[in-house]
C-alpha cells in the first residue's frame, strides 16, 4: 500500500462497525447541511469518501457534487446514487473540467491531512477556479501540530460511548494499531496545520478565511476554517 488514496480504497478498519460508520456519515452531512445557504446552492463534496447520508445533503440544496479520487470507492458511489438525480459523483481529475464559478459549497472535510502541502495547494486552485465569487470552502478536521494522537482516540471514544459502540471503538482503535494505518502512519505521516498557518496558507492560495467555533465532525480538538475569494473582503473607506 503506497498512499492515503490506497488505504481509503482498501477494506479498511477506520470505522469500528457499521454503526460507528453510519453515525460518522450523519454527522458529516448534518454539519454539511448547517452550512448550505439556500435550496439551489451547488455544493461541491472534495474527497467524500462513502458519503452514505448524501442523499440528505442532496435534499437541503440543488445540485451535490460527490468528488472522490480513491476508485472503488467512486464505483461505490456511483451505483449507490445513480438514482438520485441531485446527485453526480466526479474523480479529482474530472473537476479541473468543470465550468469556472459554478460552485457555492465546497466542504473537503477530514482530506488535507492525507495530503502533501504542496497537493493541497493544487487542490485549493481547483476549488478556488471552481466556486462562484460569493462562495464558500470549509475546510474541516484540520490536525493541528500541538495535539497529538491521543486526543484523536480520545474524540473516538466520547463519540462511542455517548452512541452506545464503546467496545466496537476499543476492538477498532487495537485492530487499527495492527493494520496499514499504522505503518502508513509512521511511513507517509499525516500533515498538521497550525491556525495562523492555515489562514495563510489559505491567503496564498486567494482565500481570505476564518476559522469556525466548531469543528466538523465528531473530534473537537481538530480545527474548521471558512473561506472565501480574497477579492470578496469588505473595503474599508
Ligand atoms: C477520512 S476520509 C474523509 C472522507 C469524508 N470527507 C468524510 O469527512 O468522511 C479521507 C478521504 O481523503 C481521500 N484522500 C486520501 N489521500 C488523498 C490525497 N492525497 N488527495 C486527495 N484525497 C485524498 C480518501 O480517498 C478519502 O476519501
Amino acid at each position: 500500500m503506497d498512499d492515503w488514496i490506497d488505504y481509503y480504497d482498501s477494506t479498511h478498519t477506520i470505522y469500528a462497525s457499521k454503526l460507528h460508520r453510519d453515525l460518522h456519515f450523519q454527522l458529516i452531512a448534518r454539519d454539511i447541511i448547517g452550512y448550505i445557504s439556500s435550496p439551489d446552492a451547488v455544493v461541491l463534496d472534495y474527497a467524500c469518501g462513502e458519503a452514505l447520508s448524501a442523499a440528505k445533503v442532496a435534499e437541503a440544496c440543488g445540485k451535490l457534487y460527490l468528488a472522490e479520487p480513491a476508485p472503488g470507492v467512486r464505483g461505490r458511489l456511483i451505483a449507490r446514487f445513480a438514482p438520485n438525480a441531485k446527485i453526480r459523483v466526479r474523480s479529482l481529475d474530472d473537476l479541473r473540467k468543470m465550468d469556472e464559478k459554478s460552485v457555492d459549497l465546497a466542504i473537503m472535510n477530514s482530506v488535507a491531512q492525507y495530503m502533501t502541502s504542496a497537493e493541497l495547494d493544487s487542490a485549493l486552485a481547483v476549488i478556488r477556479r471552481l466556486l462562484r465569487p460569493s462562495g464558500r470552502l470549509v475546510l474541516g478536521d484540520i490536525l493541528r501540530p500541538e495535539v497529538g494522537m491521543f486526543r484523536d482516540v480520545l474524540a473516538l471514544l466520547k463519540f462511542a460511548a455517548t452512541h452506545g459502540f464503546l467496545k466496537d471503538a476499543l476492538y477498532g482503535l487495537a485492530s487499527t494499531a495492527l493494520s496499514d494505518y499504522r505503518q502508513l502512519r509512521t511511513r507517509v505521516g499525516l500533515q498538521r496545520y497550525g491556525e495562523s498557518e492555515m489562514i495563510q496558507k489559505l491567503a496564498a492560495a486567494g482565500f481570505t478565511a476564518s476559522r469556525a467555533h466548531v469543528n466538523i465532525g465528531h473530534n473537537p480538538w481538530r480545527m474548521t476554517f471558512v473561506a472565501r475569494h480574497a477579492f470578496d473582503r469588505p473595503q474599508v473607506t
